[in-house]
């Protein structure tokens, strides 16, 4: 599914500049994602890759470096592939203060440039977050963002900013150097095969649309639960929370799209118009309308504060304030430690208006979207119980990912990968909707000293004053997508 029908892969030689490339992200993420391209033929001609940090590395080391990440995160390469393919990545040690690894970069550009014509550039900024402004502002000053022949894009991972100040101060500095259409801002939620389903499911079929609204919709629930803990990553982990870490993005973003209204055709710009109009729509969350949580255990996770009282668990209730939505609450969770990994979102619809069957109570009907694992979609409704008498149950109709494709989704890396590649910031977060959502939660943020955070079980679903909050509006939390 290609989002945006414009988007032309560009036959010039294109350099993938990676900065903080000995970082985990390479080794986990991009390098596997751009070699699976590769070997399904999908890559287009002429891309090289170039890896520059501190560590010291040669070409050579680099490579066997990436070699194991890609037999680890891809389920095995295939020797001959990897070899024509690594051919194709090279490193240098630069330091991001130094003019010199500026100047470096340039060669390089040229250097490609001389073969098939101008060479174009994605700068791929997998630093620590703190590094940013100084590459940027140096990639600007160097000339080297100005696009010539060739295009030039950035590409910035998450986490964007700490908070509202901070992401309009690197958005100010990201647009000194590139304007607004050469910047990729990554979410990886939206390069989910399923995430971007959602858009197919409301959009491409008839039946659903004239129900997604607040008249026959009871409320939405979205949730994203992870059996991990921290792992490796505490000392980042410590400093940001679940608001920062889950709240602020992905969950935000599975919100615009389950709740925005059709864009009016399949471009860049009207779909991310139509999401933003639904984050201008959301209240900032309130203290009374959430819920934070901590998994014991926490404190004693490496390069975690003993004392710390960061929070592994949110759940929030949410207004969009639209004709749409208005008056039905978009309960939305997410934490560490939960009991299984799943994301899901389920939109419960109101109640029957009179119960015509010997049952004291019927289940309401629900369409559940399961993003991951088992990717598909399902709908539960009731049906008579066979036999005598006029008693119902409920039932669930289901699709499964797995029943039409039993090729493993694409991760999704290789997706947005491809689409900076191609030109398409369809999945990629605009400026306003960062600044948006941050906004949306800059109430936990600002007061989140002052917030109470409950400990709650490994392993469970979070600390009981969820299901609590919950339950005070007359509802449940759902995992409802059937197990097999
Ligand atoms: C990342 C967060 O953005 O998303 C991690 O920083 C989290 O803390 C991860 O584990 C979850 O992603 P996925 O694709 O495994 O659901």
């Amino acid at each position: 599914m290609s989002i945006n029908v414009n988007a032309k892969p560009d036959r010039n030689p294109s350099i993938i500049l990676i900065f903080g490339a000995s970082g985990d992200l390479t080794r986990r993420k991009l390098v596997p994602a751009l070699y699976s391209l590769y070997e399904k033929g999908m890559l287009p001609a002429g891309v090289s890759i170039v890896g520059v940090s501190r560590t010291h590395y040669t070409d050579e080391s680099f490579r066997e470096e990436l070699a194991k990440g890609v037999s680890e995160y891809t389920g095995g390469s295939d020797q001959d592939k990897w070899v024509q393919f690594s051919k194709s990545i090279s490193y240098f040690v630069g330091d991001y203060s130094d003019m010199a690894t500026y100047a470096e970069i340039k060669k390089r550009l040229e250097a490609a440039s001389d073969a098939k014509g101008a060479a174009n550039c994605v700068f791929y900024l997998a630093t620590p977050p703190v590094l940013y402004e100084q590459v940027i502002e140096n990639l600007g000053m160097t000339g080297l963002a100005k696009p010539g022949k060739g295009w030039r894009r950035v590409v910035v991972e998450k986490p964007f900013g700490n908070d509202l100040a901070s992401a309009k101060a690197l958005n100010d500095k990201v647009h000194q150097a590139f304007p607004e259409e050469q910047v990729y801002r990554i979410d990886h939620y939206l390069g989910k095969e399923t995430v971007q389903n959602i858009l197919a499911f409301r959009f491409a079929n008839s039946i659903f649309e004239p129900l997604w609204n607040r008249s026959h919709v009871d409320h939405v629930q979205i949730t994203v639960a992870e059996e991990i803990g921290v792992e490796h990553r505490g000392g980042y982990y410590d400093k940001a929370g679940v608001v920062r870490d889950m709240l602020q993005n992905h969950l935000l973003q599975l919100l615009a799209l389950i709740a925005m209204d059709p864009p009016i055709r399949y471009t860049p710009k009207a779909v991310r118009d139509e999401k933003v109009k639904v984050l201008q729509a959301v209240r900032p969350i309130q203290s009374s309308e959430c819920v934070l949580g901590q998994y014991a255990g926490y404190t004693d996770e490496p390069e975690v504060d003993p004392s710390s009282k960061t929070p592994t668990f949110v759940a929030a209730k949410l207004y969009v304030e639209s004709w749409r939505w208005r008056g039905t609450p978009f309960y939305m969770r997410t934490g560490k430690r939960m009991p299984l990994k799943t994301t899901e979102i389920t939109l419960q619809f109101k109640e029957v208006p009179l119960l015509l069957f010997s049952n004291e109570e019927v289940s309401p009907n629900r369409i559940t979207i399961r993003i991951q694992p088992d990717e598909g979609i399902n709908l539960r409704f009731e049906a008579k119980q066979p036999g005598a008498g006029m008693t119902t149950q409920p039932v669930d109709m289901s699709f499964k990912y797995s029943d039409i494709s039993k090729k493993q989704l694409p991760d999704a890396y290789e997706r947005l990968l491809l689409d900076a590649l191609n030109g398409d910031p369809s999945l990629f977060t605009r400026s306003d909707e960062i600044e948006l959502s941050w906004e949306i939660v800059e109430p936990l943020i600002s007061a989140e000293h002052s917030f109470e955070v409950h400990q709650y079980n490994q392993g469970t679903w979070g600390p009981k004053e969820s299901d609590e909050f919950i339950k005070r509006d007359g509802r449940k939390w759902l995992v409802q997508f059937p197990r097999r």
